[in-house]
Formats: C-alpha cells, sequence, structure tokens
C-alpha cells in the first residue's frame, strides 16, 4: 500500500483525478490517497491558495498527483501551481511528447522529452513599477540552479536510454542570463560523454520542432521557454488532453500532473479527456517502482486510442469522460 497526496484541483480536475483513481485501482495498485484542496476555494477560507497542511501532507508522503489549479491573470493570487513548485524545490518538469497510436496528428515518429527547469527565470515572480507606466520582470537564472537542470537532462537521458540532448537558449540576445544556462549545461555534459549534446536558439527550435520533429531526443531548457515548447510539443503528439508531466525535487519529492489546465470552457460536463492525467498517473506509478502495472496503464490506453471507437471531444468524438475511463479499465 502506498500514500499520495492527491490534490484534484479545480475545473475538469475532480473529474480526471476520479478517472485516474479508477484506472489506478483497476490496475491492482492499491493506493491510500491523502486528499487536500488548493486553489481559490482554500484561498477565500484560509487566505492562501497553498496552506500549509497541502505541503506537509506532500512532504509527508513525498509523492502526490495533481489535478489542474486555475490561476487569475493580470492580478489576484500567485498561482498555487508555481507555488507548490517552489516551496517544495521541484526544480525539475518532465514532460514527454510521444506519438500514440491512432491519434490523428500531424506526424507519426515523434518520441521527445522536454525537461524544463521549474524554478527560476521570469517565474520568479518579480515584478514591479519603475514609473507609472514602466514594468521591470526579472529574469532569475543562477548557476546552481542551471548545473542542477542539466545534470538532471543528462542523467535522464542515459537512465531511460536516451541518445541526445539539446539545449534550447536564447543566449545571441540574453548573453548573461542564458550564456549562463548554455555554460552550465556544457559543464553538465562533461560528465555524460556518451550522450551526444547540441545547442538550438529557441525560436529556430520552434521551426524545427514543426518540421522535423523526429530530430528531437531530449531537451533542457529554461523555465518560460520550457513551458511554451512544451504546449507546442504537446501539439504534435495529438494536443493536451494526452500529454503527462512529472515534477521531480532534489530531496525525493516528486509531483505529477497532466501538462494541461483547468480547462473552465469545459469543466463540470463530464467532457474532459482524462488520458493525460492518466499518463500523468502511469509516470507515477514507474516512480513507486510499479512499473508492471505503469505498462499495463500506457498499453490499455493505447489500446483504446487504437481502436478509435471511444474518443472524447478533443480527439474528435463524442464520448464522455466516464466513457473513456472505462473503456481504459476495461482494457486492463
Ligand atoms: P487549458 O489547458 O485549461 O485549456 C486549453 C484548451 O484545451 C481549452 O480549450 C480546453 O478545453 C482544452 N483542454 C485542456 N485540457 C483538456 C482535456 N483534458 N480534455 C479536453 N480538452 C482539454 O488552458 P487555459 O485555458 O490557458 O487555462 C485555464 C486555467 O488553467 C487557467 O486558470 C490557467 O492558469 C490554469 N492552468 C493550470 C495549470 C496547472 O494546474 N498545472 C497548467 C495550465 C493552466
Amino acid at each position: 500500500m502506498h500514500t499520495v497526496t492527491l490534490i484534484a484541483g479545480d475545473g475538469i480536475g475532480p473529474e480526471v483525478a476520479e478517472s485516474t483513481i479508477r484506472v489506478i485501482e483497476a490496475a491492482g495498485v492499491k493506493i491510500d490517497w491523502d486528499r487536500v484542496d488548493a486553489g481559490s476555494d482554500v484561498m477565500t477560507k484560509y487566505g492562501t491558495a497553498v496552506p500549509d497542511f497541502v505541503i506537509d501532507s506532500i512532504l509527508r508522503n513525498q509523492i502526490a498527483l495533481k489535478g489542474p489549479i486555475s490561476t487569475p491573470v493580470g492580478s489576484g493570487f500567485a498561482s498555487a501551481n508555481v507555488t507548490l513548485r517552489k516551496r517544495l524545490n521541484l526544480y525539475a518538469n518532465v514532460r514527454p511528447a510521444v506519438t500514440l497510436p491512432g491519434v490523428e496528428s500531424r506526424y507519426d515518429n515523434v518520441d521527445l522529452v522536454v525537461i524544463r527547469e521549474n524554478s527560476e527565470d521570469l517565474y520568479s515572480g518579480l515584478e514591479h513599477y519603475v514609473i507609472p507606466g514602466v514594468v521591470e520582470s526579472l529574469k532569475i537564472i543562477t548557476e546552481t540552479a542551471c548545473l542542477r537542470i542539466g545534470r538532471f537532462a543528462f542523467q535522464y537521458a542515459k537512465q531511460n536510454g536516451r541518445k541526445k540532448v539539446t539545449s534550447v537558449h536564447k543566449a545571441n540576445i540574453m548573453k548573461l542570463a542564458d550564456g549562463l544556462f548554455l555554460e552550465c549545461i556544457r559543464r553538465a555534459h562533461r560528465d555524460y560523454p556518451e550522450i551526444e549534446y547540441d545547442e538550438m536558439i529557441v525560436d529556430n527550435c520552434c521551426q524545427q520542432l514543426v518540421m522535423k520533429p523526429e530530430k528531437f531526443d531530449v531537451m533542457v531548457m529554461e523555465n518560460l521557454y520550457g513551458d511554451i515548447i512544451s504546449d507546442l510539443t504537446s501539439g504534435l503528439v495529438g494536443g493536451l488532453g494526452l500529454t503527462a508531466s512529472a515534477n521531480i525535487g532534489a530531496n525525493g519529492i516528486a509531483m505529477f500532473e497532466a501538462v494541461h489546465g483547468s480547462a473552465p470552457d469545459i469543466a463540470g460536463r463530464n467532457l474532459a479527456n482524462p488520458i493525460a492525467l492518466i499518463l500523468s498517473g502511469a509516470m507515477m506509478l514507474i516512480h513507486l517502482n510499479e512499473g508492471e502495472a505503469a505498462n499495463r496503464v500506457q498499453n490499455a490506453v493505447k489500446k483504446v486510442l487504437a481502436a478509435g471507437v471511444v474518443r472524447t471531444g478533443d480527439l474528435g468524438g463524442t464520448s464522455s469522460t466516464t466513457q473513456m475511463t472505462d473503456a481504459i479499465i476495461s482494457e486492463l
């Protein structure tokens, strides 16, 4: 029996979280879910979107599964997602994008992983008005965080039988900040000579990804580039409804979540595709040394997608969240 913190989130979060719990149970893994809430609902009650009991639960259990949490745009409370990543020091965000059978997309040969630095960059939250009409927003890049993410990327490549790591940057313009990033990744590479390494400017990288995604293997980048590029790579393999992610910390803590947000346009209507969170759950099972169950979950998802009978709206079908979940469970 494992104990895992569950933050169901808001919007479509509770719907896809319930699907994931059912699928993991059907895969035969016993989990005691330690349910806690974060986001706007607890904000009104506790005055913070991430109360201490949420952090305490994750510190205690060392592992969490999280649904999406909405963040107000332009004003209001700071992102609960960013707060969680910062407070738990979840410095590496791992987002695989792999072609899935039966899913209509422009390519049939994508197999890459975006590794996004999760702790600094323009997400430092340091913004202020210099004078009315002029805002300064600070991009913080440190040697410690860049070396750490560089080592993580090469180690990930080595452990997962990957061949190449590509650094994505804009060091031609941000010569100091992105220059430091590149220098650190090159230093990290010295300990992994068996892994091929190259570098690409972020704008060119977007173009190459759209033209020739099969050229990419593991990609490592700062926080903002990673945020944007990983949505692009989701789009290469069929969209946000299918893309999983892991947030990994220095202290053994890990939090698994879908790449997508709370999708307010379809929330509460049993329309969301639960696969992104279910595949995040499979990544979590691997972390829990339940690799065999993870494999079975991934294969069940692939079979349902390949059959093409049950499809949620984002995949061009009319099936509900529940129907998709039931189909995956019956494959299991
Ligand atoms: P979003 O990912 O929620 O939605 C973008 C589009 O994709 C929408 O049309 C939505 O219906 C669709 N979509 C997303 N997930 C889907 C799924 N599982 N099945 C079917 N369709 C799906 O992005 P958006 O609209 O930019 O953000 C909405 C809210 O979510 C915002 O408050 C944002 O801050 C928050 N958010 C939270 C994240 C997290 O908790 N990690 C990540 C991204 C956004």
